[in-house]
């Protein structure tokens, strides 16, 4: 059996206003809080034990998810007083460890929908002796990210900085977020102070000599980081497009939560999940977007790849194209939002009050 970290504290600036009341981790994504993804896919690959570091929100996962039993893990918690980073939030929960010295512990960020083989990582880890392992994953567009080349057995090189030049682009290969540590390795990132694994622990190890291994593994790779790509994450595990022990019911085109009302003639397509409570009206079509609970689509909104929060409403005929709607905000009817658009949690939208076309 193995041990997994899962570095849950981060304040989730770029999916506001998601994150405003809940940490991202937390924001459901098919169904259930996006967290729960990740434990059950751990546990599936034999992870039993896992200490969640948390920060921002801290209070909301122990509620939640107790003692991991349900899941049939253990789960212990451990909260920063400061938010330490991604790695002084490693060093914070060593003591929580119950592996040797030499044994592999599993790091995840908690907002990377993937999927990985993890047991394949552990086992790269272990064929080459290394003292991190790093899941790579290949991206079309590597500009954003900061890359990782590694030589022609996959022992890594250097860690780049985000390119700012073509020259800079010397490879594909970025860190997508999983890491597989000798245990004695966590002990060594100095403790007490914030640390950022990717920008100092990573290539402080490889400065002093240490064995960094990369493991390329191609298959879906998504970060949640932000509105976009949270509502496409959530509309691929409806789909079935990404895996995942945890989505609530059988995967297709939607996903409707038992609770939720839909009226018998709304189209609901592209993944669409209806969360608890929510109120679908009649004639409203949804494309790809996520409604959370308690909220209210009314008759002959339109509404794609959108994220609706928990408790806000869409007035009738309103036209929503990749918008995200805050917790609790209503928009009034006849509107037209689209393209990145955030509306905050609670704010008002008066009826025809926002048009992109002079029909008006
Ligand atoms: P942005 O503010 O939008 O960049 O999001 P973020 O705060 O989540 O930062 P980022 O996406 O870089 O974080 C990667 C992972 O590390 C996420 O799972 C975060 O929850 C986690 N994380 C980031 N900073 C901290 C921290 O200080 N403490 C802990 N425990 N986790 C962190």
């Amino acid at each position: 059996m193995t041990e997994a970290i899962l570095l849950v504290g981060g304040k989730g600036t770029r999916l506001r206003p998601l994150t405003v009341n809940t940490p991202k981790p937390m924001v459901p994504a098919a169904g259930v809080p996006f967290l729960t993804h990740q434990l059950a896919r751990a546990r599936a690959a034999g992870v039993d034990h896992i200490v969640l570091a948390t920060s921002y929100l801290a209070e909301v996962f122990e509620p939640y998810f107790g003692d991991g039993s349900a899941l049939g893990l253990h789960i212990e918690y451990v909260t920063e007083e400061e938010p330490l980073g991604t790695g002084g939030a490693l060093r914070n929960v060593a003591s929580r460890l119950r592996s040797g010295p030499q044994d592999p512990v599993l790091v995840f960020n908690g907002d990377i929908l993937t999927g990985l083989d993890i047991r394949a990582l552990v086992a790269e880890h272990e064929r080459t002796r290394a003292d991190v392992s790093l899941h790579l994953t290949r991206v079309t567009d590597p500009r954003a990210y900061g890359l990782v080349p590694t030589d022609e057995s996959g022992k890594v090189l250097a860690f780049l900085e985000k390119p700012q030049t073509p020259e800079e682009i010397v490879t594909d290969q970025i860190n997508a977020g999983a890491y597989v540590f000798r245990r004695s390795v966590i002990d060594t990132i100095p403790a007490g102070r914030p640390v950022s694994v990717e920008r100092e622990t990573f290539p402080e190890l490889l400065a002093s000599g240490a064995h960094l291994q990369g493991m390329v593994d191609s298959t879906y790779w998504l970060d949640l980081g932000t509105p976009q790509a949270f509502v496409r994450g959530s509309a691929d595990l409806v789909l079935g497009r990404a895996p995942s022990p945890a989505v609530p019911g059988r995967c297709g085109d939607r996903l409707v939560l038992p609770s939720a009302r839909v009226a018998s003639d709304a189209k609901l397509t592209g993944g669409t999940v209806i969360g608890e409570h929510a109120v679908v009206g009649e004639g409203a079509r949804l494309y790809g977007s996520t409604i959370l609970s308690g909220a209210v689509i009314e008759p002959g909104a339109v509404i794609t790849d959108s994220l609706i929060g928990a408790r806000a409403s869409v007035g009738a005929r309103s036209v929503l194209t990749g918008a995200v709607v805050g917790d609790g905000a209503r928009i009034g009817a006849d509107n037209e939002l689209r393209d990145g658009v955030r509306v905050w949690c609670e704010a008002t939208l008066p009826a025809g009050s926002v048009r992109f076309s002079s029909d008006q």
